[in-house]
């Protein structure tokens, strides 16, 4: 049985960190990684660890993530799974965790899906590459929290040994018998 990662991504970043995971997982375990938005038939059949990735934009996952929850959560509650979230709120330590992230906490406490691990990763901030609007509105929320104000600057704060902990720790849990 293979793992399928599946990842909602709008600049790349959270996409990455799938691939990652995913490079971390293939010594013990083949593993696909699919674009969320492109996953409207998986062949469950094949899989018996699912692990979903998603990045916050203006306070909100996807809602793609949400609605694919709804729709398979049969299928998620039958396997192994865990959630990973990627915002810039985590670029603060204190905030990296399921229950000190905002985001990742509400997620939980509104999703009918229980993960059985969940991890919150640190994003990256690519002024450069924004619209006009985003990187106007980026900037202002950093000068807010105290964060990187330089609209020139790329700076990427994911933590990959974080990430390659928490891929050992998702790699690790006993598959269910499906
Ligand atoms: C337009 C825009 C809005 C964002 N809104 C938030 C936000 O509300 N809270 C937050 O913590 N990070 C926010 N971020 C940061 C992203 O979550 C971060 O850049 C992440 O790495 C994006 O991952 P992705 O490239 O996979 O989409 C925002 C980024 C952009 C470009």
């Amino acid at each position: 049985m293979k793992a399928l990662i599946l990842f909602s991504s709008r600049d790349g970043q959270t996409r990455e960190i799938a691939s990652y995971i995913a490079s971390e997982i293939k010594g013990q375990q083949a593993c696909d990684v699919v674009n969320i938005l492109h996953a409207g038939s998986v062949e469950w059949a094949q899989y018996d660890r699912v692990l979903i990735g998603a990045s916050i934009r203006y306070g909100n996952f996807h809602p793609a993530v949400a609605t694919f929850v709804k729709r398979h959560l049969n299928e998620l509650q039958q396997r192994t799974t865990g959630f990973f979230s990627v915002n810039l709120t985590a670029r603060k330590p204190e905030k990296r965790s399921p229950q000190t992230n905002a985001y990742t906490r509400k997620f939980l406490h509104q999703s009918p899906w229980q993960p059985d691990c969940c991890a919150v990763f640190a994003g990256a901030l690519r002024y450069p590459r924004y619209r006009w609007f985003d990187r106007i509105m980026i900037q202002l929320i950093m000068r807010m929290t105290g964060g990187e104000t330089d609209s020139s600057k790329e700076v990427e704060y994911t933590d990959w040994h974080q990430v390659e902990r928490f891929a050992r720790e998702f790699a690790q849990i006993p598959a269910k018998t499906v």
